[in-house]
């Protein structure tokens, strides 16, 4: 669970929280956890300490009356339905990447659905090399670990899976998000999510998917660096209110799992159509580069594996992969 919280800190705070609005005695913490009043009362003292309002009143106890807005496996669980895709929660304050550590974890056998979530990234990686601003407790940022049954040729499939369940989450938090190719989600032209996806895999078979996932949830303009100002927003821009973070996680999280078991269980079809619904890149001007190469043409559609298929006056090609800049509106 959360490296920085000893344990029984984490089971007072969870014994508070299982009682709702109801006060609990000191005395029915300290006995159900075997601590002494004394070690229940420095508990909850660092619990507030840690952004956690929590009532004291004599002869009643304890009531958490207000949690701080944080992304820890205490805040997520109760909000998680799922069956594997936050089932581990790693929390951290501040990270390198998310990515990075999710990919250590990966390497050490962490199950599939593990996830790994902080706070503040202090190198925070997109595509391509780019760098993805990570302000602390602002966004949303995780990876989470897959173990998926795919040959590694089918591995950017996931990539795609990703990006309708982000753009799912999305519009249930009232913001029409649409889909580039493959899996930036914007808002109008300006870049609310993105997708890392990264692999480890044998010639025949995929041994782990890290997929990453950056979504600007409560950033305002002044938090971003200023050469991404004007092509960033976050739901707090477009909303004009801030999202509760771990409810926006939780709906990440079980979009994300539902997706994947429909990926599991009936293959590309369905994810390339839901893909299709939400794409604003088909039927668009677009100009792909790659590999020092660069081509404009009308995005026609992806293919049954994915890839972006440009007509152009020479004829149709086929990307894999690139980076996509549309050029007019619809
Ligand atoms: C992109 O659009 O270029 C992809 C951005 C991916 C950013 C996320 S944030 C969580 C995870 N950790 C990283 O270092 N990157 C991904």
């Amino acid at each position: 669970m959360s490296p920085e919280r000893p344990e029984s800190e984490e089971l007072v705070l969870a014994f508070l929280a299982e009682a709702g609005d109801e006060f609990v005695s000191g005395e029915a913490i300290s006995d159900k956890l075997g601590l002494t009043r004394a070690a229940v009362w420095k508990h909850v003292e660092a619990l507030r300490g840690q952004g956690y309002r929590i009532d004291a009143v004599p002869a009643r106890g304890y009531r958490l009356a207000g949690v701080p807005d944080r992304l820890t496996p205490l805040e997520l669980r109760p909000l998680l339905n799922t069956h594997d895709v936050g089932r581990v929660v790693h929390w951290y304050e501040e990270i390198g990447s998310t990515n990075d550590r999710a990919r250590e974890l990966a390497d050490e056998g962490a199950l599939a659905g593990e996830v790994v979530v902080a706070e503040a990234q202090t190198a925070g990686r997109g595509r391509r090399g780019r760098t993805w601003a990570s302000p602390p407790r602002k966004n949303l940022y995780f990876s989470v670990v897959l173990r998926p049954e795919l040959p590694p040729s089918r591995a950017p499939e996931l990539t795609l899976v990703a990006s309708v369940a982000l753009c799912d989450a999305l519009r249930q938090a009232g913001v029409e998000a649409g889909i580039k190719w493959p899996n930036d989600l914007l808002v109008g032209d300006r870049k609310i999510a993105g997708i890392l996806t990264e692999l480890a895999a044998d010639p025949d078979r995929v041994e782990w998917v890290v997929l990453g996932a950056g979504v600007n949830v409560n950033a305002r303009r002044d938090d971003f660096p200023p050469e991404v100002r004007d092509e960033a927003t976050s739901v707090l821009i477009e909303r004009g209110q801030a999202a509760p973070r771990a409810l926006f996680a939780a709906a990440c999280f079980t979009a994300l799992e539902g997706w994947l078991d429909r990926h599991a269980e009936e293959g590309f079809a369905p994810v390339r159509e839901a893909w299709r619904a939400r794409s604003v890149t088909l039927g668009r001007e677009v100009t792909v580069r790659v590999d020092g190469r660069e081509l404009t043409g009308t995005a026609e559609d992806i293919d049954a594996t994915g890839a972006l298929l440009v007509r152009t006056a020479a004829g149709t090609e086929r990307f894999l992969s690139g980076d996509v800049t549309l050029l007019r509106a619809r």
